[in-house]
């Protein structure tokens, strides 16, 4: 068996004066178990986000937004197109808070009106619009440079707050079915289609009960089965974006049944927020870094138990929620929280693991100013041309400081067509 490693070693330069003070180098062991595979990713693991967020968004007296949203960035920007192009294919979602208030300017919904901060609104701000000149010059953006999207729809149109954050009523699909039939009409290739932003468990700003979310999914997927007719492929439809918790995504599963949602997708905060002091502590404290594998483990258990024809996708991940870590998601250090997260997350079965955001906050693989690559970026394209779908079982006998990952070697399909029985080659990315 050809086994080929590669060694993709993160120097962590904080940590370096711990290595320089010992004086005999640490030793570890690494076994790459190659003719096991523990999991599978999709072709297009990585992924990278665009938000809704109006440049009024503003936390800890920063308002990082700018003109970076679906709404308002620069398409036309060389940079833009040239980032995306470099991955041949980049999976984006576009998606966020604010998309469970963005009404589609079609049908009965035309004329629309823009997003104002207004102080009673469900995180600031009133109900927005997407335009369909605007949606069809980000599918022409998307199209030219052969991005895989992702488009979260307005999972809260037609429900009413009760109280506090509670959301009920049942959900008006009409915004939705005149947007996908405009979409369609257009022959604007969305790969997937996801159900709400951040409703489930106890939500951030609006919750709605599993049981009446998994009805709307039914009634969501009917419309897609109806709208996308042969030829066409059916997309994928994802839900509920939120953050994992058991008995919600449970419920869900099992009140939309067999078969309706393909991908059950979440979220991943798990640094704190953008004001927190010790962001640079966490992502270098390996205890603290290993406290997610929790979640990718009871997502996948939760897959298994109460629906195996789904599958797990993070859909939204910063690492640090409210706009990112200024100084820490955007630079060097961030790349070992990031590049952790890919690896953990595989080893779990996630198919798709989508960065916040491509541009936008401090999180930005673009500089959202400058549009120039953050380190990250450079982290994401490394990973997705070395890394392929194959997961390998790996031990590491080291401290929790070395964190290895194994996947089988990035191919082509024809390469694994005339070698059907050979094994797959691996490489390794690893941090020191
Ligand atoms: C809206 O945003 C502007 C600019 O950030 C601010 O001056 C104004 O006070 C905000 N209004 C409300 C109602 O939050
Ligand atoms: C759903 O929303 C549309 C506007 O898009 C409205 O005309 C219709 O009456 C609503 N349906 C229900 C059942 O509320």
């Amino acid at each position: 068996m050809e086994v080929r490693l590669l060694l993709l070693a993160l120097i962590c330069l904080h940590a370096a004066p711990r290595w320089a003070s010992a004086q005999q180098p640490e030793e570890a062991t690494v076994i790459v178990k190659g003719s096991t595979r523990i999991a599978e990713t999709d072709e297009n693991y990585v992924c990278a986000t665009i938000d809704w967020w109006p440049p009024e968004k503003c936390n800890y007296n920063q308002c990082p937004w700018g003109q970076s949203s679906i709404l308002n960035l620069d398409l036309d920007h060389p940079f833009l197109a040239q980032a995306i192009q470099a991955f041949d294919n980049l999976r984006i979602r576009l998606g966020g808070s604010l998309q469970d208030r963005v009404v589609y300017d079609v049908g009965t919904e035309s004329p629309c009106s823009p997003f104002r901060n207004v102080s009673n609104g469900l995180f600031g701000f009133s109900v927005g619009c997407l335009g369909m000149d605007r949606w069809d010059k980000l599918n022409d953006l998307f199209q030219k440079t052969g991005a895989i999207v992702t488009f979260g729809v307005n999972a809260l149109y037609g429900r009413y707050n009760v109280r506090r954050s509670i959301w009920a009523g049942k959900w008006n699909s009409t915004n939705a079915y005149d947007f996908v039939k405009y979409t369609i009409s257009k022959g604007y290739p969305v790969g997937s289609w996801e159900f709400g932003n951040e409703l489930s468990g106890h939500g951030i700003g609006a919750k709605v009960d599993a049981k009446l979310y998994g009805k709307d999914v039914v009634e969501f997927k009917s419309i897609l089965r109806q709208l996308y007719k042969a030829p066409l492929s059916q997309p994928l439809l994802l839900a509920p974006g939120g953050f994992f918790d058991q008995q919600w995504y449970s419920q869900l599963l099992q009140t939309s049944g067999h078969g309706v949602v393909n991908a059950l997708t979440h979220h991943v905060y798990n640094l704190g927020g953008g004001d927190d002091v010790h962001l640079i502590r966490k992502i270098l404290d390996p205890k603290y870094l290993d406290r997610a594998e929790d979640t990718y483990r009871d997502m996948q258990l939760t897959i298994q138990r109460h629906g195996t024809w789904a599958s797990a996708w993070v859909s939204e991940s910063g690492g640090v929620f409210n706009n990112g870590g200024l100084l820490v998601s955007n630079t060097f250090i961030n790349s070992i929280w990031y590049l952790d997260q890919l690896g953990m997350a595989s080893k779990y079965n996630t198919k798709v693991f989508c960065r916040q955001t491509l541009i936008g906050g401090n999180y930005g693989l673009l500089d959202t100013q400058t549009f120039r690559p953050n380190p990250d970026y450079y982290s994401a394209l490394l990973w997705h041309r070395l890394m392929g779908n194959g997961v390998l079982s790996i031990d590491v006998i080291a401290p929790r400081r070395l964190r290895a990952y194994a996947h089988c070697r990035r191919q082509q399909l024809l390469d694994n067509r005339f070698r059907l029985l050979r094994i797959c080659s691996t490489k390794m990315s690893a941090y020191v």
